[in-house]
């Protein structure tokens, strides 16, 4: 029989972080999964914890309930658009600085805090990052703010890359697809369901690779 894995999903409560808590569940993972409001309808079997991720404070209380806890994966998934006009001129210091907290810097924070509650070698911290990130990708800088707020989530993750490294463990970035939730809207391609199975599938694949990769949900390699 194979070993239960063990799962902490960050940002949980809705679309892709919620599809992935129960897919992951329904595989027979132990799941716990954060919300910063309310408990979504969801697979009995996760557990579930408060969490800002924009809040220090709340970041710092995660630390007691899972002080004796060890995952198999860590996923940051949190994320917010930004600004609708995704115009640098019309946008407020204010929006940006919040943009870039909520996808750059505090996902990247969040996850340094957890890192010691990550399995050794075959344990994968996974950030949701965006195609959009990527000057290769994203050739006319489509979506501009949320597309800069992601590659900066790429860059400063990669920081996280010596310590991952040093315990031989693996660092992704993972590109969802586009998929019907709040974010992507009802004329994206692929269902919540479709994403999540293919993310898990990647975890799959991922464990026990090492190094720092930037994926999609369907297996292939992205250019930086
Ligand atoms: N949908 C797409 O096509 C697509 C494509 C590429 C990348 N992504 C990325 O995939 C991730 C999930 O996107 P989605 O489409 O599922 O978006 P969504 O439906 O808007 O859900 C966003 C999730 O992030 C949580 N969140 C946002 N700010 C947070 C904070 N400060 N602290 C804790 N949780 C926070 C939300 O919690 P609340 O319910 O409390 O707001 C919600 O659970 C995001 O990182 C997004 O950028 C999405």
């Amino acid at each position: 029989m194979e070993d239960i894995k063990y799962a902490l999903i960050i940002g949980a409560s809705r679309g892709i972080g919620l599809g992935l808590a129960n897919t992951l569940a329904e595989r027979g993972w132990q799941v716990v999964a954060t919300t910063r409001n309310v408990i979504p309808a969801c697979h009995s079997g996760i557990d579930w914890l408060t969490l800002d991720i924009n809040d220090a404070e709340q970041r710092n209380a995660l630390q007691e309930p899972l002080s004796t806890s060890q995952f198999d994966v860590i996923f940051v998934n949190a994320g917010v658009y930004g600004p609708e006009h995704q115009d640098l001129l019309q946008a407020s210091d204010e929006e940006l600085l919040s943009l870039f907290t909520s996808n750059a810097f505090s996902p990247v924070r969040c996850a340094a805090e957890l890192l010691p509650l990550l399995t050794p070698k075959t344990g994968i911290l996974a950030f949701m990052s965006s195609q959009l990130a990527s000057l290769n990708e994203n050739l006319h800088a489509t979506y501009p703010l949320y597309a800069a707020s992601k590659a900066a989530l790429n860059m400063l993750s990669r920081e996280l890359s010596q310590s991952t490294a040093k315990h031989q463990q693996t660092l992704l970035c993972v590109h969802p697809g586009w998929v019907q939730t709040d974010m992507g809207g009802a004329d994206a391609t692929l269902t919540v369901a479709q994403s999540a199975n293919g993310i898990a599938d990647q975890l799959d694949k991922w464990r026990g690779k090492g190094g720092h990769h930037y994926v999609d949900y369907a297996g292939n390699v992205l250019s930086w």
